[in-house]
């Protein structure tokens, strides 16, 4: 919808009329598309610091006010009241689902939660201490060699498929590449358990004894997964419209997804968090940290601190940090990282530099410790985190495929190499 014209002239006179798009909710973002043919430029903006990539209905985020809904839904509420497979339809189809739908959608997750068996095969192929984001990548990608039943992306049927398939392979593959780092034989899904408990029964269970899924830990992880599950045009998703973009196999789009999430200012935060706070090791070296956070030379930042967006408390880690006490407790862990985090928290949170920054805990600030108290180990984390963002991957890949308007994304530069020149003969060369 075009309300207002803005318009931008250049110094000779000659005028460009930029439509203000307002959406349902936020600022509207201005339509540049026809800048360049009307005036002969292009914008520039690296980093994304002020262009909107796309027109979305998934989810909407006021970073001023730490608001998140999925679908208009607080994530509060979801957080609350529902479970990740209900926020996965949720996504996936813009709707919640009724009970009917939700046990079909349960099914069809059920029914597709085994991978081939030449893919179990490719772990053999990795070192026992590959990265588990090396190895979820390689993996997930490697689905695109498979599945060719349905991946005519032109196909709302096969999209459909496409996006169960790979929501309910994920658990699969995430325990694989933890077993492949263990040592420990593969175990298979089992469909009578709920979506996390089988997750937790495949990462934890051994052929050698009986193992029982905790259900407060299958709860705790399945809040988790809720929180994570969408987050709007972060990089990974981005990556995933990008990739997804040239019309390329969709498993291939994800794994572009799942390697963009690994970075340490992405995904990866919630690994480093902990790394972060193990060096820091005790409430009396906070301070040290909290300078060296300040220092820009010292390339040392506090992870899970900062968002591009949040400049408010995330919504996410609000819901976390309240939780943690309570699931550590639940589950009889006492675990002395919490109270070093809490501690770190509040001396930056009356930090000027923060203050002034508006640097908040971000939702991978308090997320590792809840994992660690599952059992999760460190170096798995960002593979939890990927598991739940494959929702939100796969809906956005969905929106934009869908959209018969889609483009191949192609961004433009500001060239400031070379200018032409002719080549030199070696011997000519100085
Ligand atoms: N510690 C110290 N200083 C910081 C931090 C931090 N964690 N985050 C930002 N700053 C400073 C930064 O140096 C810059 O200062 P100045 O304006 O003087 O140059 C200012 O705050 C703005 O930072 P920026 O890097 O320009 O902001 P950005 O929007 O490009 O980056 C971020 C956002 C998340 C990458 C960044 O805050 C960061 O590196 N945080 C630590 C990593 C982290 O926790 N990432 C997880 C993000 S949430 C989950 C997810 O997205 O996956």
């Amino acid at each position: 919808m075009a309300n207002k014209i803005y318009k931008l002239s250049d110094p000779s006179g000659k005028t460009a009329d930029l439509p203000l798009r307002e959406g349902s909710l936020g600022p509207g973002t201005l339509d540049i598309s026809t800048l360049n043919k009307d005036l002969g430029v292009f914008t520039f903006d690296p980093g994304f610091m002020a262009t909107a990539s796309c027109e979305s209905r998934i989810t909407y985020i006021d970073g001023e006010k730490g608001v998140l809904l999925y679908r208009g839904y607080p994530v509060e509420q979801l957080a609350e009241h529902s479970n990740f497979i209900e926020v996965s339809y949720l996504l996936l189809y813009g709707e919640l689902p009724t009970k009917q739908q939700l046990e079909g959608f349960r099914n069809s997750l059920r029914r597709h939660s085994m991978v081939n068996e030449a893919v179990l095969r490719f772990f053999s192929g990795f070192h026992y201490d590959a990265h588990p984001m090396a190895m979820l990548t390689a993996v997930v990608g490697s689905l695109s060699a498979f599945y060719h039943d349905s991946t005519d992306i032109h196909n709302p049927r096969h999209r459909e498929v496409f996006a169960h398939r790979i929501i309910a392979k994920m658990p699969t593959l995430a325990a694989a590449v933890y077993k492949h780092g263990t040592g420990q034989p593969f175990v298979y899904p089992r469909n009578d358990l709920d979506y996390c408990s089988n997750f937790l029964n495949m990462l934890f269970s051994v052929p050698a004894e009986p193992y029982k899924v905790d259900p407060v830990a299958a709860k705790a992880l399945d809040l988790l997964f809720i929180l994570h599950a969408d987050h709007e045009q972060n990089a990974s998703t981005s990556t995933v419209r990008l990739a997804g973009s040239s019309n390329t196999n969709p498993y291939a789009a994800i794994a572009a997804g799942i390697a963009t999430l690994w970075g340490p200012a992405h995904g990866g935060a919630n690994e480093a968090v902990l790394n972060m706070l193990r060096d820091i090791g005790d409430v009396k070296n906070i301070d040290k940290a909290i300078t060296r956070a300040k220092d820009k030379n010292s390339g040392f930042r506090l992870m899970g601190f900062g968002h591009r967006v949040y400049k408010n408390y995330d919504p996410r880690a609000k819901i976390i940090r309240a939780t943690c006490h309570q699931v550590l407790e639940k589950l009889g862990r006492d675990d002395p990282t919490l109270e070093l985090a809490m501690r770190l928290e509040e001396i930056a949170l009356k930090d000027d530099y923060f203050i002034e920054k508006k640097l908040y805990p971000n939702v991978d600030f308090y997320s590792g410790i809840i994992y660690r108290a599952l059992g999760i180990p460190v170096h798995m984390m960002t593979v939890m985190f990927a598991i739940a963002r494959t929702a939100g991957w796969v809906t956005h890949w969905q929106e934009m495929i869908s959209d018969p308007h889609m483009k191949i994304g192609r961004p433009r530069q500001l060239y400031t190499g070379e200018v032409k020149r002719d080549y030199a003969e070696i011997n000519q060369r100085k």
